[in-house]
């Protein structure tokens, strides 16, 4: 299968950014700037805008998502927001082990796993964040890493379930350091995560996961990481919160036929 039989995923993540303000001019640049639905478009605002932005987009393609939930359905979770919270505001899909996650807050895979069955069997799509760290890939360790995320992350996930995931390869050294891994890099590593989805389910399985790539990827680099074709889309940090310049790598997705 090619990546033309994949419809690709463009997400952005706007982390802990705008105000309520900006995060209303931002989601109505990237609404009026969108051509078509051949690119899945998922704006991740920070949680208390995320009634605001799905009241303003609904009606339309573009899929609203949370940057984090809890795996519970209520109760004594201080501060946390349940998968049920997020679906009452109209919340399509949700990141589960952004790096910063894992790596600032100190989420455990374990903790990433339960999340990210909690937003599948909710009814969302489960965009699981995996990838490396400086040290890590320095050591030779890039492909070890995802697939230990990979294989923890999923654990439990069916074989059904893999169509209501999205993996998403962010090497950490790339993250918001406009640092990004080369076109060859990244394509190397996304085809070895679809090898291992089919060993881990099988073949056909592998071929219709999107696996999208993230990390400084922006209008200039977009094309080329987007070419490759093992990457089905991207995951952007900085260069979402300015609608033109998601939306310049939003038509870098764009599939080929179209
Ligand atoms: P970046 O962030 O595009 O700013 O590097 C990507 C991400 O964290 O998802």
């Amino acid at each position: 299968m090619t990546q033309a039989n994949r419809k690709p995923f463009v997400g952005g993540n706007w982390k802990m950014n705008t105000d309520s303000a900006a995060a209303l001019s931002l989601i109505d640049g990237v609404a009026s700037g969108l051509k078509n639905d051949a690119v899945d478009v998922a704006v991740f605002p920070p949680f208390v805008y995320l009634r605001e932005m799905s009241d303003k987009t609904s009606g339309s393609d573009m899929l609203v998502g949370a940057q984090d939930c809890w795996f519970e359905s209520n109760g004594a979770f201080t501060g946390e927001i349940s998968i049920e919270m997020l679906k009452d505001c109209n919340v399509k899909t949700v990141l589960t082990g952004h790096s910063e996650r894992r790596h600032v807050i100190g989420e455990s895979d374990q903790l990433v796993n339960k999340k990210t069955k909690a937003a599948i069997a909710g009814g969302m799509i489960a965009v699981l964040c995996v990838g490396e760290k400086l040290d890590q890939r320095e050591a030779g360790q890039t492909d070890a890493i995802n697939e230990s995320q990979i294989k923890a992350g999923l654990d439990g996930v069916s074989q059904s379930d893999m169509s209501s995931v999205v993996i998403a390869y962010e090497p950490v050294w790339a993250i918001g350091t406009g640092k990004t891994a080369t076109p060859e890099d990244a394509q190397d590593a996304h085809a070895k995560i679809r090898a291992l989805i089919a060993t881990m389910y099988d073949q056909s399985t592998a071929d219709s996961t999107r696996i999208i790539y993230g990390g400084s990827m922006k209008p200039g680099n977009a094309n080329e990481l987007m070419a490759m074709p093992d990457i089905d889309g991207g995951l952007i940090g900085g260069a979402s919160l300015v609608a033109d310049d998601f939306l310049a790598i939003i038509n870098a997705g764009q599939p080929q036929s179209v």
